[in-house]
């Protein structure tokens, strides 16, 4: 079966696929009961799937073969509604949970996930096409953040205030919030979502869970591992699933009041729904949006670290991290010298299959993608921009594959202001590091950034205030491949939020500021005086 109609392809180069990819589909969908052409509910509440969700059913594709791998019902209005209520139930119960028993059923998740590692890591590089290195990588991720979780369960700290008034007691504690809900991208399936309900379970929340609606089989998967571990437990309703389209599950979660909170990762437009939905309603949002993320060289760097770091960035994932680096800011010394060592790097990059060990880059995810990464060339090419290298959809089956590219652009180019999410490198060079900084600087997104460098002076201008004004600022290592300690997230049109390590578990409680009086007089604050209640008392008392 082949997925939609095929694209209108100006230029085209064919690659060749290992032809035993289609053998290990089975296995692969079997490890999780799943069967190829097969028909799998999308909505799961109170410890298991539904039989059979309202919504309509959608297709989804194996972006290596573009074949169809499995048809998934979705949620409609009802289901929304039905997993939001129970999820709010369930929520009553979980909280009273003891926070260390809940992060022990968070340490169960985790064991399960290391059991699975494997199993887990092939479907989703089947159904998201990312190599099979980087999504073991992923189920790795999302292993950390739980055993991070399980040790933030014992840590929830508050804080004791020094109290201005005399026999007072000032504290700051955190609570549980309440459901909250997570909409997940399609390009790290597994572990930026469970950045968010590690955290949230351990901070005594229940979840509802809006996956990516083209990697559907992965958010199963996960969803079954789940069940399998809080079978019978208190945890078993805890986290719910409710895959469907945007349009339906998406704008239900955004204006249901009994969801105080949305974890969202997506496009700048994405965010700027969910925060005008949220604002509406007085909800909380945690947003990671769109990355346009530089990696900076200068003349001083240790060019082989530098050029590993720039082809796992733009090239890792074929492009589709939000972490991806797509400008390359070259310090003029080394300008020439460096793309031509790029360009041979870039030819090394083995294209094809992500379930073949030797594989450095997979497909893109849709054919949507591959004619967004057409027409953004075009676009760029039409704004001056030169390709350099690569450039060709790459034609083999239904595959969507495509070359790496990379770009000669100028600065001033409005298209090196979007995020194309796809293989593409902008590359530009600069005199002086104020010139590499303000470039870094002077789009809308803020996400992550790297310079490369072995001058202190260089390296501690970059990270003072007037440096780099990204959330994720590196020296001498990439724009990807963050750990989960420390915080993640991004400024200005990035969306401002923070997930994963760090103090990032408070946005998932309600924070709760308390006075405690234990003296014999009510001083209040700042002096004032209000000496009503006192004639009263002393004329009732006379
Ligand atoms: C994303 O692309 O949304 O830092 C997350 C990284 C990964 C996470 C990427 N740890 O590249």
């Amino acid at each position: 079966m082949r997925a939609n109609t095929a694209l209108t392809r100006s230029e085209t180069k064919s690659i060749q696929l290992n032809h035993s990819h289609n053998a290990n589909v089975r296995g692969i969908l079997d490890a999780f009961g799943l069967t190829a052409g097969s028909t799998v509910s999308g909505v799961a509440y109170g410890g298991g799937f539904t039989s059979a969700p309202t919504g309509e059913a959608l297709e989804t594709h194996d972006p290596t073969t573009g074949e169809v791998l499995a048809y998934v019902k979705t949620a409609g209005h009802p289901d929304v509604s039905r997993v939001a209520a129970e999820a709010a139930k369930a929520f009553e119960r979980w909280r009273l949970v003891p926070p260390p028993q809940r992060g022990e059923i968070v340490r169960r998740v985790s064991d399960a996930f290391r059991r699975r590692k494997e199993d887990l890591a092939l479907l989703i590089s089947l159904e998201n096409g990312k190599i099979l290195s980087e999504a073991r990588g992923e189920v790795q991720e999302v292993i950390d953040i739980c055993d991070l979780a399980v040790g933030q369960s014992r840590q929830l700290f508050g804080h004791v205030i020094a109290s201005e008034r005399r026999d007072h007691q000032l504290l700051e504690q955190w609570h549980p919030l309440g459901v909250v809900g997570i909409i997940s991208a399609f390009n790290f399936p597994v572990a930026v979502p469970g950045w968010g309900w590690a955290l949230a379970l351990v901070c005594g929340d229940t979840i509802v869970w809006k996956p990516s609606s083209l990697t559907p089989l992965v958010s199963i998967a996960v969803q079954q591992i789940f069940h399998e571990v809080t079978g019978g437990t208190e945890a078993e309703s805890a986290f719910s699933l409710v895959i469907g389209k945007g349009g339906v599950v998406g704008e239900a979660l955004l204006s249901d009041t009994r969801l105080p909170l949305i974890q969202a990762t997506g496009s700048c437009a994405l965010g700027e729904r969910v925060s005008v939905a949220l604002a509406k309603r007085s909800g909380r949002a945690i947003l990671e949006l769109g990355g346009n993320n530089a990696v900076v060289v200068m003349a001083d760097a240790d060019l082989n670290l530098a050029i590993r770091a720039v082809v796992f960035g733009a090239v890792g994932t074929a492009g589709q991290r939000c972490t991806t680096t797509r400008r390359l800011i070259l310090h003029r010394p080394i300008h020439e010298p460096f793309l031509e060592r790029l360009i041979a790097a870039y030819r090394t990059v083995r294209i094809g299959d992500p379930l073949d060990e030797q594989t450095l880059m997979g497909p893109l995810i849709s054919l949507d993608a591959v004619s967004e990464y057409e027409q953004g060339l075009a676009e760029i090419q039409r704004q001056g921009g030169e390709i350099i290298y690569g450039g060709k959809v790459l034609v083999d089956g239904g595959g969507y594959f495509v070359e790496p590219t990379i770009v000669r652009s100028k600065a001033d180019m409005p298209i090196c202001r979007e995020e194309l999410f796809a293989p593409i490198l902008h590359v530009f060079a600069v005199d002086t590091l104020e010139e590499a900084i303000e470039l870094n600087n002077a789009v809308p997104q803020g996400l992550s950034s790297a310079l490369f460098t072995t001058n202190l002076s260089t390296t501690e201008r970059w990270l003072s205030s007037t440096g780099s004004d990204c959330g994720i600022v590196n020296v001498n290592a990439g724009t990807s491949g963050a750990e989960i300690g420390g915080a993640f997230g991004g400024e200005k049109a990035t969306g401002g939020g923070r997930q994963a390590g760090s103090d990032a578990w408070k946005g998932y409680m309600r924070r709760q500021t308390c006075t405690i009086n234990y003296g014999e007089d009510l001083p209040f604050a700042q002096g004032v005086r209000f000496d009503a209640e006192q004639a009263t008392r002393t004329r009732s008392g006379s």
